[in-house]
């Protein structure tokens, strides 16, 4: 097959489910990514012959897109701010929104020259963490998850970034034995109610691992209140703490954020929904 056959291939399979942008955009990104080939250079050269490999690969993510699996699974790789990050099914996909998360710690603390101490709970891919060391150079920064797949696969992104990140095990619901005083927090915990399940699209719901996206109805604050917990005894006096948030819990979040005494500065994501709250001790 030529790289010409090859995308028209392409366009012709997804079109049915997809945009010819969306399509054109996962085709570019698995001949930059995957096949680490050029694709302006390819475009220049038609008629040049897609090795056997490409062509089974083309061929078993037409598959995977037609049943919408998440393209980052299918090239196992995600882009957050400036990094490339590999991701798995055990992890969830970075998202847009979690970056403009990490900016704003970026800005408190872009040149501030003290070593804070950061600890990114619930860290995923890692993400925040990795992020946050690679642009706080200054500070130790930790990242937390109770997963050891997962935290192996942080361990592997850190190391492709060239930054250091201290990751370890450790269950959100035992936070309370966690002794380590720390300046900054930060954390996208999973916040979505079982109840919104109807009205979300077939690429998370099928694909992406339900344990870091979904809470329990019964108790949604859950996570929140086990790090407020946490944070009590070892933040320091003047720490901050940085949450990704349900827009839909903001009230009731408010209330809670209260009873431990602290100021609330919110911001709004792209879409207009509160999305990021930064804590500060009412002292
Ligand atoms: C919403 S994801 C955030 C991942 C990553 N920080 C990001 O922003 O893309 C929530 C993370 O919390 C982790 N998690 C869920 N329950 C946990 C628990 N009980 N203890 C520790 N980590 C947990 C999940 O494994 C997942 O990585």
């Amino acid at each position: 097959m030529t790289i010409t056959e090859g995308k028209n291939f392409f366009l012709k399979s997804l079109k049915k489910i997809y945009s010819v942008e969306e399509i054109s955009y996962y085709y570019k990104i698995i001949v930059n990514e995957v096949f680490e080939r050029n694709v302006s250079q390819l475009a220049l050269n038609p008629n040049s012959i897609l090795k056997k490999s490409e062509c089974i690969f083309l061929n078993k993510a037409v598959k995977d897109l037609l049943v919408q699996r998440p393209i980052q699974y299918i090239i196992r790789k995600a882009f957050f701010r400036s990094l490339t990050l590999d991701v798995n099914e055990n992890v969830l996909i970075p998202r847009q929104e979690t970056e403009e998360l990490v900016n704003w710690v970026i800005e408190d603390f872009r040149g501030n020259s003290n070593k804070n101490k950061m600890i990114d709970i619930g860290t995923g891919s890692g993400c925040i963490a990795i992020s946050l060391a690679k642009e706080l150079k200054n500070n130790m920064i930790y990242g937390l998850d109770n997963d050891d797949s997962i935290l192996n696969l942080a361990k592997q992104n850190s190391k492709n970034n060239n930054v250091y990140v201290n990751f370890f095990r450790k269950d959100i619901n035992f936070l309370n034995s966690l002794n380590l005083k720390i300046d900054v927090v930060v954390s996208n915990p999973p916040y979505v109610l079982k109840e919104e399940k109807k009205n979300m699209r077939l690429n998370v719901l099928d694909y992406e691992p339900h344990k870091a996206i979904f809470v329990d109805d019964e108790d949604p604050l859950k996570f929140y209140r086990l790090i407020l917990d946490y944070a009590k005894l070892n933040l320091k006096t003047y720490g901050l703490i940085y949450f990704e948030i349900n827009p839909l819990l903001f009230n009731e979040l408010k209330k809670l954020i209260y009873q431990y005494n602290f100021k609330i500065k919110q911001r709004i994501d792209i879409f207009g929904k509160i999305r990021m709250l930064r804590l500060q001790r009412s002292l």
